[in-house]
């Protein structure tokens, strides 16, 4: 009997041994990787991943050059599907071209046309159905004019779509950028609007670096919860 103790009482410590190793390992190791601390657009796509299953419906709602309308095609899968809005051409046509040479095509629908009218674009099934929606405010990367651009007026409507057109647990992400020409007033124009939706509907979020030169990109979040989810405060 006193030896199978001893036995017990021996693995124990190795155990404790090899756990206290592993512990000290982990924190080796934390203190040799430097610390990542997501960028807006990183987080925008970490957190509509989460939202986003195969076979969900999901909206870009500033399709630019494509690259997040790519991001949210590989999210849906093949049985998912992606509606898309550009006012420019050009960015449709951009668009078009990535999601094909990636044989991505067939499952998003790009609009020529202004976010603000998302309500009409999407067909009745699916309205109220959509797990997410992303903003990327502002003007294309890379065009050579800059005066076509989102504007608050349009992207307040827009979000308004948005947030009725989401299903509880969907998420809106909005990429804004004050430091553009016109961006402070659209930035002040959708915060405002995020801190003012009804809190019995959805949570607001915003993040942002802090001690930058100029007034930095921030992403404000939206996550829409069913009414008696909500705690009242
Ligand atoms: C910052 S870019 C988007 C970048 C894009 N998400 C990407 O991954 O490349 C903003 C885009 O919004 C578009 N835009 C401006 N007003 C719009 C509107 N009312 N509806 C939809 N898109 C609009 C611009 O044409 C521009 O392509």
């Amino acid at each position: 009997m006193k030896v199978v103790r001893k036995a017990v009482r021996g693995l124990g410590a190795r155990r404790t041994r090899r756990a206290n190793f592993q512990c000290f390992s982990f924190v080796h190791q934390m203190a040799d990787t430097p610390v990542s601390v997501p960028s807006v657009l990183e987080l925008a796509r970490t957190i509509v991943a989460q939202a986003v299953r195969q076979g969900d419906t999901v909206v870009d709602a500033t399709v630019g050059n494509g690259h997040d309308t790519l991001f949210l095609a590989e999210c849906v899968g093949p049985s998912g599907q992606v509606y898309g809005f550009d006012v420019q051409e050009a960015a449709i046509a951009a668009t078009q071209l990535r999601l094909r040479e990636r044989a991505l095509a067939e499952r998003v629908h790009l609009h020529h046309g202004g976010h603000e009218r998302m309500r009409d674009a999407l067909p009745p099934d699916v309205q109220g159905r959509i797990r997410a929606v992303m903003f990327n405010l502002g003007y294309l990367p890379g065009a050579p004019e800059k005066t076509v651009m989102t504007r608050p007026e349009t992207t307040l409507a827009a979000l308004d779509a948005a947030l009725d057109l989401l299903t509880p647990g969907g998420v809106i992400t909005a990429v804004v950028y004050p430091a553009h020409e016109g961006g402070r007033e659209e930035a002040e124009a959708v915060d405002q609007w995020a801190a003012t939706r009804p809190r019995d509907r959805c949570r607001a979020y915003t993040y942002a670096p802090l001690n930058t030169l100029r007034p930095a990109p921030r992403l404000v979040i939206l996550e829409k919860v069913a009414g008696h989810q909500l705690p009242v405060r």
